[in-house]
Order: C-alpha cells, then sequence, then structure tokens
C-alpha cells in the first residue's frame, strides 16, 4: 500500500500531488492543432445543443462545488442561464426540466444514487444530459446522453481532491464547447482562455513547491481551533465553501465558507478576538471591483480581531498589511483561480487532521461513494 501511495504518508496527499497530472490529463487530446476544442465525446445533436435555452448542474458534495465554479465561467461563455443544485434537491422539487435543457451530471464516482436519480428525473422530462465523471463505465456515464471524463485517475481517499479540480476543468471545456459551437461573441476570450487553461498544470506545481511546507506549518500551529471561517467571493464563494468541507470532512471541525458580501448580513457576528479566518481574495487585475471589495471584508474581519489567512495572487501588495498569515498563488485569470487557491485549503485540512491523529484517508461516518438515497 505504501506503494501505492508514491511515499506520501496518505492518499489525499499524494492525490494532492497529483493535481497537475489531473489537470493536464483532463485537457489532453481535447485541442486540435489550430487550438479549437473537439469534444467528440458529446455526442447530442448539434442543433440540439445550439437550442439549448438552459443548463442545470446536478451533484453532491465536493462536485456541487465545482459545478458551483463552473458556472460563473459557462454564463459568462454561453450566456445560457446555469443554475447548480443539490440533486437531492433537484429532484424533490417539481424542478422546470424540459428538451430545452442541458442538464450537467457531476461524479467522481458515477454511482451517487441521489445525482442518479436526478439524472433519471432530467431525462423523464426529455432533458439531455451530459456527464462529468472520473470513472469509466460507473452507472451516470452510462446512463447519460454524453460523458466528459475527468482523466485524474482513480482517487482513493474519501475526501475529493484531485477530482474536483479536474471536474473544474472539465465543466470549463464544455462551457468553452457550448460558447464556441454558438459561435459566440467572445471569440477571443475562449481561445485565450484555452492558453490560459493549458498553463494551470505548472501553476498548480508552483503552489505544491512554494507555500506547501508553510501551509502545513500553520495548520500544525492550529490545530486546536475549534472553529474556521472562510470567505470568498464570485469563483472564490465556492472555493471557499469546499475549504470548509475538507475541513469538517476529515479534521472534524466546525467550517464554514461564506460568500465575502454577506459577512456583514450575518456571519460579522460570529467574528471575535482570535477567531481564524480564510479570505480567497481574487486578482487585483480582475474586471469590476471585486478585488477592492474582497480587501475591504479583510478589514473590517480584521478590525473586529479575527486571525486573517489570506490566499492571494504574487505581487497583490494591497492585502499585506491585513493578513495575519498570507499565501500568494501564481497569476491567473480570476475565473481559474479555484485551481490554485483551493490548493492551500487542501493541504491544510489534511494536515490539521494528521495532527490531530486521525485518519486522512478514511474519515469516519463518511463514504467515499454513496449509493443509497
Ligand atoms: C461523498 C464523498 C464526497 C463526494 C460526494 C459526491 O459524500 O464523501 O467526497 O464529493 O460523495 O461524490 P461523487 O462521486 O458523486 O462526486
Amino acid at each position: 500500500a505504501a506503494a501505492e501511495k508514491d511515499g506520501y504518508p496518505s492518499f489525499m496527499e499524494k492525490e494532492i500531488h497529483d493535481q497537475p497530472s489531473a489537470v493536464e490529463q483532463t485537457l489532453l487530446g481535447r485541442l486540435d492543432e489550430s487550438g479549437r476544442l473537439t469534444l467528440d465525446e458529446i455526442k447530442i445533436d448539434e442543433t440540439v445543443l445550439r437550442s439549448i435555452d438552459k443548463i442545470v448542474v446536478i451533484a453532491c458534495g465536493t462536485a456541487s462545488y465545482a459545478g458551483q465554479v463552473a458556472r460563473y465561467a459557462i454564463e459568462h461563455w454561453c450566456r445560457i442561464p446555469t443554475e447548480v443544485e443539490l440533486a437531492h434537491e433537484f429532484r424533490y422539487r417539481d424542478p422546470i426540466v424540459n428538451e430545452k435543457t442541458l442538464v450537467v451530471a457531476v461524479s467522481q464516482s458515477g454511482e451517487t444514487m441521489d445525482t442518479l436519480m436526478a439524472v433519471r428525473h432530467a431525462q423523464e422530462q426529455g432533458a439531455k444530459v451530459v456527464a462529468i465523471c472520473n470513472t469509466n463505465g460507473s452507472t451516470i456515464p452510462r446512463e447519460a446522453d454524453a460523458v466528459l471524463y475527468t482523466h485524474a485517475g482513480p482517487e482513493i481517499a474519501v475526501a475529493s481532491t484531485k477530482a474536483f479540480l479536474a471536474q473544474i476543468t472539465a465543466a470549463y471545456l464544455l462551457g468553452l464547447y457550448l460558447a464556441q459551437l454558438r459561435g459566440n461573441k467572445f471569440k477571443d476570450e475562449i481561445a485565450t482562455m484555452l492558453t490560459e487553461l493549458e498553463a494551470m498544470p505548472a501553476k498548480i506545481q508552483r503552489v505544491l513547491d512554494e507555500i506547501e511546507g508553510d501551509v502545513k506549518d500553520l495548520a500544525q500551529a492550529m490545530k486546536d481551533a475549534s472553529s474556521v471561517l472562510f470567505l470568498g467571493r464570485h469563483v472564490g464563494f465556492p472555493v471557499a465553501m469546499e475549504g470548509a468541507l475538507k475541513l469538517k470532512e476529515i479534521a472534524y471541525i466546525h467550517a464554514e465558507g461564506f460568500a465575502a458580501g454577506e459577512l456583514k448580513h450575518g456571519p460579522i457576528a460570529l467574528i471575535d478576538e482570535g477567531q481564524p479566518v480564510f479570505v480567497i481574495v481574487p486578482s487585483p487585475k480582475g474586471r469590476d471591483s471585486l478585488h477592492a471589495k474582497v480587501v475591504s471584508n479583510i478589514q473590517e474581519i480584521r478590525a473586529r480581531g479575527a486571525v486573517t489567512i489570506v490566499i492571494a495572487e504574487e505581487g497583490d501588495e494591497a492585502v499585506k498589511d491585513f493578513a495575519n498569515h498570507i499565501f500568494y498563488v501564481p497569476e491567473a485569470p480570476t475565473l481559474l483561480q479555484p485551481l490554485l487557491a483551493t490548493v492551500p485549503l487542501q493541504i491544510f485540512a489534511a494536515e490539521l487532521s494528521t495532527a490531530k491523529g486521525y485518519d486522512v484517508d478514511q474519515p469516519r461516518n463518511l463514504a467515499k461513494s454513496v449509493t443509497v438515497e
């Protein structure tokens, strides 16, 4: 078993380090020489794909956060209204779904019963289903109308890591493909995004090489924390929720992810002296005033005694003064930042779990794949 872990103490740590390759493999063979996307596996009639007027992403757990990240990108590139819903909620609320709806089912295992039931329900209403899945030949891809496999390789640890980054990558490819197909006005942006996506594996590797040690030191120092909060805006919001989920799953620490803008509507009441808060800061070069807004959120919580742990883009000096701890990740377009910003959160959770003496790969009460409703 030690050999299967490539010398790492746990599968989760190995899988965190597999991430540059997971993203690279998921991109592989999906671009032709001219840089156009060729997703031959999307075997749904092009006229059907052109007529889609709504996309619904269904998933559970970590896969649902990948869906939430993807939503920001798909709506922006395709201008198709996109919803993301937990599969078990979708299935039981009489959702409005028809032949013009494209359902995207995201599942690492392809066996999650809640997601499978939601797929069947959507198909009964006439919707086409594309599965984004990491397990060849599993049930959800078999029943879906098309499948876009993530090529992350087998994921053994219960807490999902490399599958998450691969799911975001695959969902982005799907979004860019639909934008390309629909002859969208964002043509230049599609080409730029594909180039930027291809640069991501090396950047993820840099995160691992450059900040892993410091993140682990912080996790060791924080092993007695009883509650950790995570804040993010835009794509940083689902990243915050994923960071919190990892801590709950494997370190059994109370953790919550919030939309940074929601702070003043409630969560700021939780902030008191010494409360650790991770803040995912978007690129200062991004659109609108996203960056400035998050910086002001950090100031607000710092002023109330929070210990701020900031994840920001390298070169971002504006956040320094308000960060108790800062981890820099390489420069990337805002939409791609989740592929980098998630990594320190995964390392933090795995190390904290280790520090507390827990089984990182087999957390209590959880199963890798939940095959009952
Ligand atoms: C379980 C696992 C999670 C996973 C979720 C969805 O709850 O513990 O790590 O995110 O199922 O699994 P799937 O295989 O559908 O992605």
